[in-house]
């Protein structure tokens, strides 16, 4: 009826006493011990996310995966959505010119100059152009940028009025005469 006491079982008792309390060499119990490993060798396929064991296909797979969805959630902006005809247009709206002015002086004039004649950034007055004259051309390299040359995008930080007014006043920058032109850079673009 009792089961085995201590008294029954033939264990070698150590010989050291803590606080009174001594302890037998008794080693784990097997399934204990294969436990044990067991886990230490699963730490390890997952901790370097090997194949299906980890917590997703593989390091490299869920990179590219992560990478994939971010893209897809910031897609690069392209050049935006507005036509040549439509930022035309905005040149005959008052409004829109008088915002874009704005915009100009607040964000453009520090590197362009407040008139266009171009500073850090080139003359936008004259019909030398580096990344394409037309309005759709501006209006993507506005969008855009050219990041590694020192021009933000601007496609992001402005609002989409405020982006295309701005792209409107630039181009009747066209053909005014600057206090201090910087001089030409890139291709002539006859208008
Ligand atoms: C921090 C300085 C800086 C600011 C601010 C800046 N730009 Fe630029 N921009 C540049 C530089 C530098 C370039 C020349 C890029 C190159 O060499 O490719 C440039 C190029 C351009 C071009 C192309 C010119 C060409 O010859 O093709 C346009 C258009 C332009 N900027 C418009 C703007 C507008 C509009 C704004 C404001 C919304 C603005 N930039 C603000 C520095 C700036």
């Amino acid at each position: 009826m009792a089961g085995p006491t201590n008294d029954d079982i033939q264990d070698k008792l150590l010989n050291h006493t803590y606080d009174g309390i001594q302890e037998y060499d008794n080693p784990m119990p097997r399934w204990w011990l294969l436990t044990f490993a067991a886990t230490i060798v699963f730490s390890v396929i997952y901790l370097f996310n090997i194949g299906p064991v980890g917590s997703g296909k593989g390091r490299i797979a869920d990179y590219e995966a992560d990478m994939a969805a971010y893209a897809k959630a910031h897609p690069a902006p392209t050049g935006g959505d507005m036509s040549s005809d439509q930022l035309l247009a905005l040149v005959k709206d008052e409004e829109a010119m008088e915002e874009g002015k704005e915009a100009y002086t607040a964000y453009c004039a520090s590197c362009h100059a407040p008139d266009g004649g171009g500073l850090i950034g080139p003359n936008l007055a004259d019909a030398y152009w580096l990344h394409g004259g037309t309005i759709a051309d501006i209006y993507k390299t506005v969008t855009i940028g050219v990041l590694e040359k020192g021009m933000p995008p601007w496609g992001k930080t402005l609002k989409p009025e405020q982006l295309s007014a701005v792209v409107a006043y630039v181009s009747t920058l066209q053909g005014t005469t600057p206090a201090n032109p910087k001089a030409p850079q890139g291709t002539p673009v006859t208008p």
